[in-house]
């Protein structure tokens, strides 16, 4: 029997109780550097839009986009459980169209399909499920619609969460996603739940947490609060570049002829940047 390549839903689904750790990944080097970093289960979120795509928001991000960057980051893993967002007007409106956009993403090399919304948004979440395609919930704040509608605040109606999560758990997720959800709703709702709570900003009592890739290494100037900095990348990279530019300038870089003479060029310097150089 064909050995699954990647980690399963259900093995996601088997680490309740557990605690583990998700982070995001757009393309294929850092996708490399997550799995490296031993993460096995990357979310290719639809904060693409802000972090890399230059957007206030991701209302903007579209299914092309989720799934050009879903296969990056699938060229650069190999064991890895990609979940992948579905964007804002991807599956509103009909189980059909959300199908259909959970095949492209799939197809693109999304493990599992996420959806943001609670009770209004189960039936898709079924029909995706029904279609063999394994899919997580997004409850609490929806950033898909926050700016619409009630904004960023912390959700603190416990009984709305619990509806909202018995809801898409019976739906068929196979986990879900809490964003800024008050410490105690995530605990209970935790608690109740027989799937995985992946939490964001929503306290210690979720079985995993996850966080944008861009807040952990410092690469976007603006971090949300319950966000931890593990590195700050932007201002390596500034200095690097400052420093190249310096040596442009000064004439320290390129080195002499005959230093160069020692660098045998590849034949194709590129050609293995998604898992790097074969063993
Ligand atoms: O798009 C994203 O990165 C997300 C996380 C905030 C959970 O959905």
């Amino acid at each position: 029997m064909a050995v699954p390549r990647r980690l399963t839903s259900q093995a996601i689904r088997g680490r309740k109780g557990a605690r583990f750790p998700v982070v995001t990944a757009y393309d294929a080097p850092f996708g490399r550097c997550a799995e490296a970093a031993g993460f096995d289960v990357i979310l290719v979120g639809d904060s693409l839009g802000m972090v890399v795509l230059g957007y206030d928001s991701t209302t903007q991000v579209t299914l092309e986009d989720m799934s050009r960057h879903a296969g990056a980051v699938a060229r650069g893993t190999d064991r890895a459980h990609l979940i992948v967002d579905m964007p804002f007007g991807s599956y509103e409106s009909s189980d059909e169209h959300a199908i259909a956009s959970a095949v492209a993403l799939v197809r693109a090399g999304a493990s599992s399909a996420k959806l943001e919304g609670g009770a209004n948004i189960a039936p898709r979440i079924a029909a995706i499920a029904r279609a063999g395609i394994p899919v997580v919930a997004h409850i609490g704040v929806l950033p898909q619609t926050a700016a619409l509608a009630s904004g960023y605040r912390r959700k603190t109606d416990r009984r709305a969460l619990l509806a909202d999560a018995r809801a898409v758990q019976e739906a068929g997720a196979f986990a879900v996603v809490l964003e800024m959800v008050d410490p105690e709703s995530a605990a209970e709702t935790t608690a109740t739940l027989s799937i995985p709570t992946i939490g964001i900003g929503a306290g210690v009592a979720c079985d995993g947490q996850v966080l944008v890739l861009h807040d952990v290494l410092g690469l976007y100037p603006h971090a949300p609060p319950f966000a931890k900095r593990y590195a700050e990348l932007a201002s390596d990279a500034t200095a690097a570049l400052r420093a190249f530019a310096d040596d442009v300038r000064t004439g320290a870089f390129p080195v002499a002829a005959t230093e160069h003479a020692r660098d045998v060029a590849p034949a194709q310097p590129y050609a293995s940047i998604a898992r790097g150089p074969e063993a």
